[in-house]
């Protein structure tokens, strides 16, 4: 496990004062998931058994909100995630290409983190984008008109740029 995805009691006390302030909330599990996500970078079963307990909500539940929606993962997420639509629009313009060069190049299956934690790759549905397919995203930042080149490169750029915070 990386430093970045460790369940420090720092991390757990500020997750437990969200927790506190969600509370109020009309519906307080998906604030608070989205929380857990955030501090812990992911929301594994340790984390759901709190949250479960102090909404008082089951955890299978809460496991199935955790795994339906993309925005959640139960597995440590890299600092940057690589995202590929595979939504019908990107998919007939070669998205499926973009997203098998980039487990070729990171030997990582759909859903996987590198070992040095820097990169997690996922596929996922239609992010509202299909003007620009196929399209992928680093993060915040989403590349249009995606080909095979474009994506190397860009992994290029990020390996240069994880180089020279070393
Ligand atoms: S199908 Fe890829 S953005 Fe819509």
């Amino acid at each position: 496990m990386n430093a970045h995805s460790q369940i420090t009691s720092e991390k757990l006390a500020l997750f437990h004062a969200q927790l506190e302030k969600n509370k109020s909330l009309p519906g307080p599990l998906m604030p608070t998931l989205h929380d857990a996500q955030h501090i812990f970078g992911y929301i594994p079963i340790s984390i759901q058994k709190i949250i479960s307990k102090e909404l008082n909500e089951s955890i299978a539940k809460i496991n199935g909100v955790v795994t339906f929606y993309g925005n959640f993962s139960v597995t440590p997420r890299g600092k940057k995630t690589i995202s590929v639509c595979l939504g019908t629009a990107c998919y007939v313009r070669g998205s499926q290409n973009v997203l098998d060069t980039l487990k070729d190049d990171l030997h990582l299956a759909d859903g996987e983190t590198t070992k040095d934690g820097e990169i997690t790759l996922q596929s996922t549905r239609c992010i509202g984008a299909c003007g620009l397919a196929p399209v992928f995203s680093v993060g915040e930042h989403i590349y249009g008109n995606a080909s095979v080149s474009k994506v190397k490169q860009v992994l290029k750029e990020m390996r240069q740029a994880v180089n020279e915070t070393k």
